[in-house]
């Protein structure tokens, strides 16, 4: 009678495996991420931080723990943004990031992603903070790039 709960137990929890590594966003198929939601869908980055070292700095400080031990994106999602966990975002690829719009990594980052290890941030880091880490994770796969409202794409800064 014990065996048999065992065996029940052993594939239950094998097929939530199964499930969970279909979230899993390091290798597999790109899959575009879901809109952001109305409370998101219009904050952006503020428009003269996209070329400012200083809070690209302070974005670097953030995601490796720097600032606050608390708060380390890199214990997950890598120093140099080769994932060290399994399913955390590579954020090195620009096929993939591209299709985050500013506001949607900015929602990503504050409320998480369900049922994932990606939890939300925003009641450990300020408005400000949370864009300074935008701003450095996006460093990773769209260097030099800034999020065009209007195109609604990313694009060499200073080009309409
Ligand atoms: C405990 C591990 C862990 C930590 C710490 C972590 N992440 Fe993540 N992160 C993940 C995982 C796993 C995913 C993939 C979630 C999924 O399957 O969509 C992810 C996904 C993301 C995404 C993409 C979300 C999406 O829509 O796919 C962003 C942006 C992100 N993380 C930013 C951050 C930032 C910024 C920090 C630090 C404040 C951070 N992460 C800390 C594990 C982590």
């Amino acid at each position: 009678m014990n065996m048999r709960i065992g065996s029940i137990h052993v594939v239950v929890i094998m097929s939530l495996g199964l499930l969970s590594s279909c979230g899993e966003q390091g290798e597999g198929p790109i899959v575009p991420p879901p809109p952001a939601p109305a409370e998101y869908a219009d904050k952006h980055m503020p428009a003269d931080w996209w070329g400012d070292a200083q809070k690209l700095e302070e974005g670097r400080k953030l995601f490796v723990g720097e600032t606050n031990p608390d708060v380390n994106c890199a214990s997950c999602h890598g120093k140099d943004g080769k994932p060290v966990k399994a399913g955390a975002t590579d954020f090195r690829n620009p096929e993939r990031m591209k299709l985050y719009s500013d506001s949607v990594w900015f929602w990503r980052i504050s409320e998480g992603v369900l049922n994932t290890k990606m939890k939300g941030w925003k009641s450990k880091l300020s408005e400000e903070d949370r864009w300074k880490l935008v701003l450095y994770e996006r460093n990773f796969g769209l260097a030099g790039k800034t999020w065009n409202e209007e195109k609604k794409q990313w694009g060499d800064a200073g080009t309409k």
